[in-house]
């Protein structure tokens, strides 16, 4: 069975052919889901994930069903394992946001529903759907491109390197010492041939094609909130910055902390794509299930 954990479960063909599904027009969509659920389990809060992917479920014929940490209790309840074999009696596909990238491998190891990453402390495969698909309609093909990314790089940015690596493209990571891939992800970003290298100070960025950043205090570290402004201090993306990079495109995964990592100006400026990069998210979602259901399908005739 096929899940959607990371993009690097894809190969370059899987995840051209879901940026193709992406493209379709929303009346082209089948009715795959027709009088079929879709678990969406969130253990943190979201607007455009949970959004988009309910969308998609509908989109596809089919009922999202929400459902909250509190409510199922996993490993607490039950375990996270009992939980998927109970939403597998019901569910097409179970989509879920956690903390740990390791429950979604657990939920997944059991193949009895396919499991779509919604976004974990690991990555956020959909997320990095819609940003290749937003830079490929503003810029073109991500190869050749300038890309930048400056801020944290954690979950958004993993899956985006490994997004842009698997279309022949590079990313350039402008991050503080402290704040850089760590080795397990370095590691699993060499694997996947998704090449990125570290950029100087942020004041250095010039010739960009686009520029992303993401918050620098993710969901579960609002605890560490000071040191991570600390550490981040010289990094915002501001007007200047965008000025030195005039041809780029801003992008943002969002929520935005706006005037920490990003200045309202430039959130709101001329080269931010960050409405188109959101609306994109329910394509990507969309053709993420769709291409599963498919794939699955097949595996099982
Ligand atoms: N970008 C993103 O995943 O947004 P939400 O947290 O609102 O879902
Ligand atoms: N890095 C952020 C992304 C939010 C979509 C977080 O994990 O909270």
């Amino acid at each position: 069975m096929r899940h959607m954990l990371e993009i690097d479960d894809l190969s370059v063909d899987e995840l051209e052919r879901i940026l193709e599904l992406a493209r379709q027009s929303v009346t082209d969509v089948p009715q795959l889901l027709a009088g079929q659920g879709v678990a969406c389990y969130f253990a943190k809060p979201s607007a455009r994930t949970r959004n988009s992917t309910e969308m998609a479920v509908v989109q596809l014929g089919g009922h999202p069903v929400y459902i909250t940490a509190d409510e199922v209790g996993v490993d607490q309840r039950e375990s996270a394992e009992d939980v998927t074999r109970t939403l597998a009696c019901y569910h097409r596909a179970v989509c879920a946001r956690v903390f740990e990238h390791e429950l979604l491998e657990r939920m997944a190891a059991l193949d009895v529903v396919p499991i779509v990453n919604l976004l974990s402390d690991g990555g956020h495969p959909l997320q990095a759907i819609a940003d290749v698909l937003t830079i490929e309609a503003e810029r073109g093909p991500v190869a050749g491109r300038n890309i930048i990314y400056v801020g944290d790089a954690n979950n958004v940015a993993r899956s985006f390197v490994l997004a842009v690596g698997a279309l022949g493209g590079k990313v350039t990571v402008v991050a503080p010492p402290d704040r850089r891939f760590n080795a397990v992800d370095a590691d699993r970003l060499s694997a996947a041939g998704a090449p990125f290298t570290y950029g100087d100070r942020p004041e250095t960025v010039t010739g960009a094609d686009v520029v992303y950043t993401d918050t620098w205090i993710s969901m579960g570290q609002e605890g560490d909130r000071e040191q991570l402004l600390r550490a981040f201090e010289g990094y915002r993306v501001d007007e200047a910055m965008m000025a030195r990079n005039p041809d780029a495109v801003f992008l943002h995964c969002l929520p935005a902390h706006r005037n920490e990592e990003v200045t309202d100006a430039v959130l709101d400026g001329a080269q931010s794509r960050i409405w188109r990069q959101a609306a994109n998210r329910l394509p990507a979602v969309r053709a993420v299930l769709q291409w599963l259901l498919e794939v699955n399908a097949g595996a099982a005739s």
